[in-house]
């Protein structure tokens, strides 16, 4: 069982050793990186690189770690109860009103799944913390049925982060760890690859240099990534713009054309327009 990256995601060799190393350790693997970096993605592709159903996870600001394993729907068992029709032994029997969650679904699989729980650092503080047992024994304990709940096989767990809440320490124990870097030109090249695979040279080497020239410009309040990246490419693409439109000597252009798609504030805007008069008076 070894991960290799496949032919929609690029997964750079240190990435890739991570996700074996887990694969290896069974334990959870914890992405952080840029938003748009792929850490979502990366649990889909290893899902389809093994074969394994994905299960996901989504979690919210609301989000109790105890509905990932189940919920007991009291409401139904109530109405059930007063409105009759029902089969009375139905409603005698709590286990009929108990609601997997999650967990319990990977857990209750017939073979071995990825199970992704996304933007773990959205729920609060306790979260993780509540999860601990559960991801290292891989059990829980259903009170209402008095049932110990085992994994049939231990799942592939990917949790992500983007970093907005620090992580305790007995979870992060419990974890290995990788971050993954915002990717190089090369690696870019080789991303964008696999979504246009027919561009055009010229277009990909200007739009990649632009591109790299927005991230790096100073004082920026919110880096453009991968995925906005293809999405400007794809508006470049449908618009039909040609790559001369993005070289810097073309005075009539301001700033890059579509920049919508790359730049997410006004003072972004403003500053890269202040940027790009300074230079121009410069010369
Ligand atoms: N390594 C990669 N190979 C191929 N496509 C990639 C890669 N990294 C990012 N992408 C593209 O970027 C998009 C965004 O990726 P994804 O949703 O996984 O990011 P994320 O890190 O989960 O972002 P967020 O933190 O905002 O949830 C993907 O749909 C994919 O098109
Ligand atoms: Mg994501």
């Amino acid at each position: 069982m070894r991960f290799e990256g496949s032919n929609q995601y690029v997964a750079t060799a240190d990435l890739q050793l991570a996700v074996n190393a887990a694969i290896t350790l069974q334990r959870p693997l914890l992405i952080k990186g840029e938003p748009g970096t792929g850490k979502t993605m990366l649990a889909e592709e290893v899902a389809k690189a093994l074969g394994m159903p994905l299960l996901q996870w989504h979690i919210k600001s609301t989000t109790k770690a105890q509905q990932g394993l189940y919920e007991y729907d009291a409401v139904s068992r109530l109405r059930d109860s007063q409105l009759g029709g029902v089969d009375g032994g139905r409603v005698q029997d709590i286990a009929n009103y108990i609601v997997k969650g999650v967990l319990w679904q990977a857990f209750d699989a017939d073979q071995p799944c990825v199970l992704l729980i996304d933007e773990v650092d959205k729920a609060d503080i306790e979260f993780p913390n509540d999860l601990l047992r559960e991801l290292d024994r891989m059990e829980f304990y259903v009170y209402e049925t008095r049932q110990l709940i085992k994994a049939r096989h231990r799942p592939v767990v990917f949790i992500t982060s983007n970093n907005e809440k620090e992580l305790p320490d007995a979870f992060l124990r419990r974890c290995f760890f990788h971050y993954i870097r915002f990717p190089d030109k090369e690696t870019m090249q080789r991303i964008i690859d696999v979504h246009y695979p027919g561009l055009k040279r010229d277009l990909l080497g200007e739009a990649l240099r632009v591109f790299f020239d927005v991230r790096e410009m100073p004082g920026l309040k919110k880096k453009p990534s991968t995925s906005e990246l293809l999405d400007w490419l794809k508006l470049l693409l449908a618009e039909d713009i040609p790559p001369e439109a993005l070289k810097s000597g073309d005075r009539k252009k301001i700033i890059p054309p579509l920049h919508g798609a790359l730049l997410k504030n006004e003072q972004d805007v403003h500053l890269f327009e202040r940027l790009v008069f300074l230079s121009r008076t410069g010369q």
